[in-house]
């Protein structure tokens, strides 16, 4: 017998991830995603208690192991997802004269690849039961904008929003999908970046709605996923305090 439907939510253990995470636990059972099983369960020490919330710890690089291992823990805690959530994400700021193809892998295999792969187990029937209802994954606002030495990470969040839309019409009517596209947020991902005074300063006064924070990304996906947004599909949502239609010199 299944339980209610769960949400997949990878890259639980820090930032945006958590918080979605966190968030959704209050009417869902959660499934918290990451590598680390300490930060897993510093996430799940912060979920509502009352659900049955469960970790499942693995590595997203491992492309080619996605389908055993999410089959597998599927079919071992008997659960169904109704939600997936892609918030894992690798970035790493290398102008072109140090990119390397590990790292453009790298970005590939953890951004998209791994989306893609994880979107594919649960349409299984067999393993998912047709529970999954939507989709959402965490793109960037630099899917659709240039910046200095982000390349690899951008063409990563770019790719990551053409395999949103194809799904969104493949997958119709049963399943929606859109990606959120978060301006910059201050977390672990980003730490270093602010860190720099200068920097951090010029990115705020970019923002016309100031400094965000994980749970405006997170209000965003949560109203994604509910039936709120039943008639929306295949779209981006920027989530960037008007970061992207500021052309104030
Ligand atoms: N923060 C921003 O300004 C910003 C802006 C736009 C878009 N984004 C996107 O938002 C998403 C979340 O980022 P964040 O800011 O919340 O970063 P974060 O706090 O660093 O969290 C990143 C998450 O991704 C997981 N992860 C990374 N590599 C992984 C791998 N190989 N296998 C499994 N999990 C892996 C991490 O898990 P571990 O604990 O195992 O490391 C962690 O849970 C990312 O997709 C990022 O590109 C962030």
């Amino acid at each position: 017998m299944k339980q209610k439907s769960c949400i997949l939510v990878t890259g639980a253990s820090s930032g945006f991830g958590r918080e979605v995470a966190v968030r959704l636990s209050a009417n869902h059972p959660v499934i918290v995603h990451g590598r680390n099983r300490e930060r897993l369960e510093e996430t799940l020490a912060a979920c509502n208690p009352a659900g049955k919330h469960l970790i499942w710890e693995f590595d997203l690089s491992d492309v080619n192991g996605i389908e055993e291992s999410l089959g597998r823990f599927l079919s071992e805690n008997n659960c169904a997802v109704g939600g997936f959530v892609h918030s894992a994400g690798y970035m790493k700021q290398l102008p072109l004269k140090v990119l390397t193809v590990d790292a453009f892998r790298q970005s590939f295999d953890v951004n998209v690849i791994s989306a893609g792969m994880i979107a594919k187990v649960l349409m299984k029937r067999k393993v998912n039961r047709d529970a999954l209802k939507s989709v959402v994954f965490i793109s960037s606002n630099v899917s659709n904008f240039g910046v200095k030495a982000f390349g690899a990470y951008a063409a990563s969040k770019s790719a990551v929003d053409g395999l949103m839309r194809c799904l969104a019409v493949e997958l119709a009517p049963a399943v929606r999908v859109n990606s959120v596209l978060p301006g910059g947020v201050r977390t672990a991902m980003t730490e270093q970046i602010y860190r720099n005074e200068d920097v951090a300063q010029k990115a705020d006064a970019a923002y016309p709605l100031g400094t965000g924070m994980p749970a405006d990304i997170a209000g965003a996906v949560g109203f994604l996923l509910s039936d709120d947004a039943r008639w929306i599909t295949g779209q981006q949502l920027f989530v960037d305090g008007g970061r992207t239609v500021n052309i104030t010199i």
